[in-house]
């Protein structure tokens, strides 16, 4: 038997997708195995409902056989097309050279869920009547808040089933959030679900397996349901107070029985429903929640509860229209990370304030030990200011604070189920006479679930703290969308900000199937006219026009690059061919008003490179330098999809545009209009000017961070390019100076102020002139975290190859630096798990590899083919060339794990 096998096993992008959008998903898996050269000589896949029979390779929906192919990828289900409600199971097995094939993989499930609109029977259910936002409070004090939020409806019903169920299915969505219960448990480990969609257009909805919690007899389904994004406060309109979509939260739930004998009872929501109030006084995302515990209803959800003083509910079709019923494509929002509050001091007001150690989005978990009506109030901020207070000025019109009155029942537990918040400190104010012991408080990060696909760690403390910080903001933003930040009254889904991060995104977690999810709030939110939006989803509206905010330059050029970038990542030519139209339109946006090609009209807000630091970069001249990129991009992309007359007119149109470039920003003697870090940045790295210019541009880069005492000055645009663009024109050097500065501005500098994820802005804090402007200050913004893809690529040397998209070839060019002293790094590909880890041993540097099983490594060494050796044998096969006065060996390797040893001249630092 072979020991090559097959790993990470997904459909549709998912582990194990829980609903389905097309009756023949894609199969895809990654490959492991020992030894060198490995390689998949054929595959069999197998499709049943029978999880024992899959596990032993028989599928009673699709039996591949065993298929020729070293493709891992996307194989598409070839059986007979899928129909709804079905749990099903699949498994792979592959065969390597030899002629044994591998053991078949362990079983992964998949539920198709609910394909068809015809398939839901349920109504959304509402409570007859809710107050309009902004209307004068209600009389009832206990959910009298300032902000007319609106106190989360209690639903329920009872059922009786006529017997033991073999298989039970809950599929379940809201308008608004929802907690699904069944029986009085809790329905699955999502919050914020169903997540942000634009409601008016798509909810996706959930499935989930409750067969164990369905039993013969009279049963008890109820939900509990919030405002979020649908009615509650969202982002920066503050001219109205919520109801971006809607004013009237809904469910709708459809669960399904089968009995042994195959037939299947249907219970939904329908006005036989009841509703009620209950504990959740309000609870809003900007304002926070108020859980009052003497209002709580013990067995509301289970059978036998009292609810005759509950009122009936209404069954009604959303208003403007039905949104489309997705499954979803990417992984829900879950809990991943307690975190221990550290106790620091008393706030002026004697409340007690408390360190999570780690800024985060989430909630604070009390247990508390109290009397009934002891009010606890939780406030939270990013940041203390000089006197060890809060620092809530950056929150702009979120409140952000959350209260708890308790019932005096013993040790009672709060958390929040419908808001969050973006803080490290907890401000904690205490009833009299709860003193520290009577109770503990506990952060909990929340995020989309995307797995862990990167580890990086280095021998150096700053670098990794920085790692630590572009992490920590990825999870903070990736919530059901990218945001902005977590913390104000934004945490918007902006464009910009995610394409110049989504190459680092991809390297820390597995964003496939989160960008699949928000594409389609992309194209969902682009324009009649064609163009994309700055933020999707697309809601709330400017408030100002009351419309969406079409995209600037950049910001609306966010879609075709990552699309382009989640193609070379994982090779799926799927999401290109699906966006391929909605991306062309944009681009006919853009060309249509700009006949000169230069990008004049239909810029919008062109916030060009948006909040750089010294001289500010000609904002046309940078939107034409993207509408290059984004004409590149989709010239690559036509050919994919194999479009070649669409190739010809995207090459064409990125050549005009490109002439037009030279000649409106380019002076004969190189220098570029604004004269600014970026400017040569995008030239260089879009490949604007001709080969004959090329070299004064990286001079004149060079010169310019020379006479900004080498340090960066780039705002969100330019940030992306620096360390790629310096160590392409042989100046890493510079690259790992900016990487390691500590003093303003640099990503060094808010390390050392103790930051524990990515600033907005690199002057968010200075000794000098303390806080930024509170209009504009967040200390979670991944944007300027974009590095974090040069320190996967180039650092350790783990790069995509454009030619063999998803990892299929692995370009390992790795910088070695002594002030970085190691650098141990793996990352889950689609085709594997690829490690690199170099070390100094004296005057010589050890470099391990680990490439997956049918793939090649390409690498590039900046060393001359006699001071490499692999495995301890002198380098054989290898070309070499000098790129910038240095030598560069470059040699390919087959999958395996080798150990290469660089030996430096005697006393060269390298
Ligand atoms: C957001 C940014 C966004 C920018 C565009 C800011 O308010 O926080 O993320 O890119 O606006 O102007």
């Amino acid at each position: 038997m072979t020991n090559l096998k097959p790993i990470d096993l997904r459909c549709e992008l998912l582990a194990a997708p829980k609903g389905l959008n097309t009756p023949y998903p894609r199969f895809g898996w990654g490959l492991s195995a020992e030894g060198n050269g490995a390689r998949q000589s054929a595959y069999e896949i197998c499709v049943g409902d029978e999880e024992a029979d899959v596990a032993r390779g028989i599928g009673n929906y699709w039996q591949s056989g065993q298929t020729a192919s070293s493709e891992t990828l996307f194989i598409t289900y070839a059986g007979n097309p899928l129909q709804s409600d079905l749990t099903l199971y699949w498994s792979v097995r592959v065969w390597d050279e030899t002629s044994e094939p591998s053991a078949w993989s362990a079983p992964l499930s998949l539920m198709t869920g609910l394909m068809a609109r015809s398939d839901w029977d349920a109504e959304w259910i509402a409570r007859y009547f809710v107050l309009p936002a902004g209307r004068e409070a209600p009389a009832d004090d206990l959910y009298d808040n300032p902000w007319q939020a609106r106190p989360a409806d209690y639903l329920r019903r009872e059922f009786d089933a006529r017997g033991p169920v073999v298989r039970a299915t809950a599929y379940v969505t809201a308008l608004g959030l929802y907690e699904l219960y069944l029986n009085g448990t809790r329905v699955g480990d999502e919050v914020m679900a169903p997540g942000w969609t634009d409601y008016h257009q798509r909810v996706i909805y959930q499935a989930h397996d409750v067969t164990d919690l369905i039993g013969a007899g009279q049963n008890a389904i109820g939900a509990i349901i919030g405002e979020g994004w649908y009615s509650g406060r969202v982002g920066h309109n503050q001219r109205r107070a919520g109801n971006h979509y809607g004013g009237r939260p809904a469910l709708l739930c459809q669960l399904h029985l089968t009995y042994a004998d195959g037939s299947v009872e249907r219970v939904v929501t329908d006005p036989s429903w009841r509703t009620s109030r209950g504990p959740v006084c309000y609870s809003d995302f900007l304002m926070g929640e108020h859980y009052d515990a003497r209002l709580d209803m013990p067995g509301w959800a289970i059978a036998g509860f009292d609810d005759t003083r509950w009122q009936p509910v209404e069954a009604f079709s959303p208003e403007p229209r039905e949104p489309a019923l997705s499954a979803a494509k990417s992984q829900p929002v879950r809990e991943v990370a307690r975190l221990d509050g550290r106790y620091l001091h008393r706030a002026k007001s004697g409340a007690a304030i408390f360190d999570f150690g780690q800024n985060f989005a989430g909630y604070v978990e009390l247990t508390a030990q109290a009397r009934r009506n002891d009010r606890f109030t939780l406030r939270h901020a990013e940041i203390l200011d000089g006197d060890g207070e809060l620092y809530m000025a950056n929150l702009r019109h979120a409140v952000c604070v959350d209260h708890f009155t308790a019932a005096g029942t013993g040790s009672e537990r709060f958390k929040p189920r419908f808001t969050f918040h973006g803080f490290r400190y907890l401000e904690l104010t205490l009833p009299e006479g709860v003193v520290l012991d009577d109770f503990t408080v506990t952060g909990i990060a929340i995020q989309s679930d995307t797995p862990q696909s990167g580890q990086l760690e280095t021998g150096n403390a700053l670098v990794n703290q920085l790692i630590s910080n572009i992490e920590w903001s990825q999870r903070g933003n990736f919530l059901s969308v990218p945001t902005d930040c977590p913390q104000r009254d934004e945490r918007l889904g902006w464009s910009a900000d995610a394409q110049v991060f989504w190459r680092t995104a991809g390297y820390n977690m597995d964003v496939a199937g989160f960008l699949a999810k928000w594409f389609d709030d992309i194209t969902d939110a682009q324009l009649p006219d064609g163009a994309f939006t700055d933020i999707a989803p697309s809601r709330p509206l400017n408030p100002y026009k009351q419309s969406a905010q079409p995209g600037a330059p950049g910001w609306g050029d966010g879609p075709i690059i990552m699309a382009w970038q989640h193609y070379l990542r994982y090779g799926d030519a799927g999401l290109l061919s699906a966006v391929y139209p909605a991306l062309q339109r944009w681009m006919t946006h853009i060309g249509g008003a700009n006949p000169d090609f230069i990008r004049t009209q239909n810029v919008y807000n062109n916030y060009g490179d948006w909040l750089s630091v010294g001289p500010a970069s000609d904002r046309t001249m940078v939107a034409t330098a993207y509408w290059v990129l984004v004409a590149d991009l989709m010239a690559k992309i036509a050919t994919v999809l194999g479009k070649d007359s669409d190739h010809a007119d995207y090459s064409g149109l990125a050549q005009d545009v490109r002439r037009a470039f030279r000649t409106a920003f380019v002076a004969e003697d190189g220098r570029i209009s604004g004269d600014t870090q970026t400017a040569y940045l995008l030239a260089l790295d879009f490949d604007l000017l001709p080969a004959t210019q090329r070299a004064s541009a990286a001079a004149r880069l060079i010169d310019k961070l020379d006479a900004a005492n080498g340090h960066l000055q780039t705002g969100f645009l330019g940030v992306k390019h620096l360390c790629p663009v310096l160590t392409n024109i042989g100046r890493a050097d510079y690259a790992y100076r900016l990487l390691l500065n500590e003093s303003y501005p640099s990503w060094g500098f808010s390390i050392q102020q103790g930051a524990t994820t990515i600033w907005e802005r690199w002057d968010g804090w200075t000794p000098e002139r303390g806080f930024q402007s509170a209009n504009m200050n967040s200390f979670n913004h991944y944007a300027y975290g974009a590095v974090g893809e040069w320190l996967y690529a180039r650092m350790a040397g783990i790069d995509w190859e454009a030619s063999a998209p998803g990892f299929r070839t692995i370009r390992m060019r790795p910088l070695f630096e002594r002030e970085i002293g190691w650098v141990k790094a793996a990352y889950r590909a689609a085709t594997g798990v690829v490690e690199s880890a170099w070390r100094y041993d004296g005057d010589t540097i050890i470099w391990s590899i680990a490439v997956p099983p049918n793939c090649r490594a390409e690498i590039e060494l900046a060393d001359g083919p006699d001071n490499i050796a692999i495995d301890g044998l002198p380098l054989a096969i290898s070309t070499s060339e000098h790129l910038f006065d240095q030598q560069t060996t470059r040699f390919a390797l087959d999958s395996g794990r080798f150990t290469i040893s660089i030996s430096l001249p005697q006393g060269i630092a390298a």
